[in-house]
């Protein structure tokens, strides 16, 4: 297996301690394993009407909120955006940025291949989830491990759920999945490899083409104010949200898993 040839941009971000990039791995509780993320901002906001990573979000964009997040719990982290805004993010950020593909999974292929070989645990988180907390970045983190190889974030599922055929499916029965999602890192490498010889895999989410390797999934709580901003009326829920969040009250009743 090939190692992951490690960007030039990449050794200048870490080289820069200034920029507050590195941190220690062992004062977030996940061992001594180097975790980096890599944060999916290069969506079109076909739903949304707009690019919505790059909207305002009290006062900074969306993906700023996420990357600034996974920054706090990573040595480093990898900005995947659009290939008409990798100049002005990385005029942005002291991190490296990569153009992403066409789907999701594509621009997850991109910033994993930018992730550093010594890179031990990949986060990979969307940009459109600006409200996941630190603590939900730190827990999927240290849920990965030697049992664990891919850690989900999940919630209950709240509103009354019907087939198409009309029928209540037990929503008991279900989760909805959030993401961070976390890896081993070499687990997540060989997935990409084995996408790349497979174009019939078709997934929405990292955990799934994982699974597909017949890696199990390891569930963890969500957050239920870690939304997804998907159409504009999410964005003005999300401000409200961020005084829940910021107060520390959020999550305490949620009861999932
Ligand atoms: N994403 C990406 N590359 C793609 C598609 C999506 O990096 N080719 C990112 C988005 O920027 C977003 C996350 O994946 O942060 C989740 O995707 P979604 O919410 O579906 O965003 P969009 O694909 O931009 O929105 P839509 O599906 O409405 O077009
Ligand atoms: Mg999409």
């Amino acid at each position: 297996v090939a190692e992951t040839p490690i960007d030039p941009d990449v050794q200048a971000a870490q080289a820069r301690p200034d920029q507050g990039t590195a941190r220690s791995p062992d004062a977030f509780g996940t061992g001594a394993r180097e975790v980096w993320s890599v944060v999916l901002a290069a969506g079109s906001g076909s739903r949304f009407g707009a690019a919505k990573q790059f909207l305002d979000l009290a006062g900074r964009s969306v993906l700023n909120w996420s990357v600034s997040t996974a920054a706090s719990v990573s040595a480093g982290v990898v900005i995947v955006v659009p290939d008409s805004e990798v100049e002005s993010a990385r005029e942005g950020f002291a991190f490296p940025v990569v153009a992403g593909g066409a789907t999701r999974m594509a621009s997850a292929a991109a910033g994993v291949a930018m992730v550093p070989s010594s890179a031990e645990v990949i986060l990979i988180h969307d940009a459109a989830r600006p409200l996941a907390s630190s603590q939900l970045f730190q827990t999927v983190a240290a849920a990965v491990g030697d049992d664990a190889k891919a850690v989900v974030p999940v919630v209950e599922v709240t509103d009354t759920i019907r087939n198409l055929a009309g029928e209540v499916v037990d929503r008991g029965e279900l989760r909805a999945v959030q993401t961070p999602q976390g890896f081993d890192a070499n687990v997540l490498r060989h997935a990409h490899e084995r996408l790349r010889r497979d174009a019939g895999i078709v997934v929405t989410d990292d955990a799934s083409y994982v699974q597909a390797g017949g890696i199990p999934l390891t569930m963890v709580e969500g957050e239920s104010t870690n939304i997804k901003i998907t159409n504009p009326t999410d964005l003005a829920v999300a401000e409200a949200l961020l005084e829940v969040v910021t107060s520390g009250a959020a999550n305490e009743t949620s009861e999932v898993c």
